[in-house]
């Protein structure tokens, strides 16, 4: 009876606390809804398991404890209840296989490919995201934010270019590795308004913490104009000059963005996995920024370590784009 009374009582505070406690941001997608219920769930059955084995732990110690004078005594020999082995085999193989099936279930409908679905490419790199929107009728548009029409199924397909990075939004609770060489991805169908943050969940470098963007669900009308907006200047970029300044903060696809990675005053960027290029390019000429580009490993500001930028810009970056972002930084850099 003491057992049963103390199991009940501290059942019920640990239930009311764990349902009570806020363990999850904000929930931003259909699938979100049924990943918190089966957590609740797993709650409700989880508690009473650990209060069950606490609490007999507890009582056995209070009761069965030896006492003065009784350190030369043995306890008496036991020889095993088959019956009781039954039960406690059986009750918690039961819960198993009853949570597994639910669990499963849930997944099942999650991952259920819906009508119409839009596809976005997600491509981690060190240290950014890309997101890409096939268009049908020619270039995909590219951004480093995630831009997601209200109550549109998504499907993402991931990729990484360099090392593991991981895909994830918690506000849509979906998460999935982005492996070089292999495609993965998942769905998802963001059904609430709002800015929400997109974060690698996988160590990929020590610019890994600074692995971040924002999504950005807004109205379906509001997505279109935005991806008009974002073929735009792509095209007019094709007879124009190439613009040093937006290569810098946005990259250009193939290129991650160095703002990503380099503080900027002039362009606005504030971020300190590669050294300040206000004070390290302040007083060099085109030839040295040209060279910290394309051979990045040659010199290594102090603090800094070597391998950390992308080696690869004199092959992801053109000739044009290359001298624009050289001019750009020249001009700019530390004034
Ligand atoms: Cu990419 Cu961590």
């Amino acid at each position: 009876m003491w057992m049963v009374i103390h199991g009940l009582i501290a059942s019920a505070i640990g239930i009311a606390v764990g349902l009570a406690i806020n363990w999850f941001p904000e929930s931003a997608s259909t699938q979100a809804g049924p990943i918190d219920r089966l957590y609740d769930i797993l709650i409700w059955v989880s508690v009473p398991v650990f209060v069950t084995v606490t609490i007999i732990v507890l009582f056995s110690v209070q009761n069965f404890r030896m006492r003065p004078g009784e350190e030369q005594l043995d306890g008496p020999p036991i020889h095993g209840n088959t019956r009781l082995e039954v039960i406690w085999t059986a009750i918690p193989a039961i819960i198993l296989v009853v949570l597994c099936g639910y669990a499963w279930v849930v997944l099942r409908d999650i991952e259920e490919a819906q009508a119409g679905e839009m596809r976005v490419n997600v491509v981690g790199q060190q240290f950014a995201w890309t997101f890409e929107y096939p268009q049908a009728d020619g270039e995909p548009v590219r951004s480093k934010h995630l831009y997601l029409p209200k109550d549109q199924p998504v499907r993402f397909s991931v990729r990484a270019i360099d090392v593991i990075h991981d895909f994830w939004v918690p506000a849509f609770r979906m998460k999935i590795d982005a492996v070089p060489g292999i495609e993965t991805g998942y769905r998802i169908t963001p059904n609430r308004l709002g800015t929400y943050p997109v974060v690698c969940a996988e160590l990929c470098g020590l610019g890994h913490a600074v692995m971040r963007a924002t999504t950005r669900v807004v109205e379906p009308a509001a997505f279109e104009r935005w991806i008009a907006q974002q073929k735009a200047p792509a095209q007019a970029s094709e007879d124009g000059e190439v613009d040093g300044k937006a290569l810098f903060t946005d990259g250009n696809g193939a290129a991650t963005a160095c703002g990503a990675c380099h503080t900027l005053a002039d362009a606005a960027t504030s971020s300190a996995t590669g050294p300040d290029l206000d004070e390290v390019l302040a007083d060099k000429d085109a030839a040295y920024i040209e060279r910290e580009i394309v051979d990045p490993n040659a010199e290594i500001t102090p603090g800094f370590q070597t391998g950390i930028m992308p080696p690869n810009y004199g092959d992801t970056l053109s000739s044009d784009e290359l001298e624009a972002l050289v001019t750009y930084l020249g001009e700019v850099a530390g004034k």
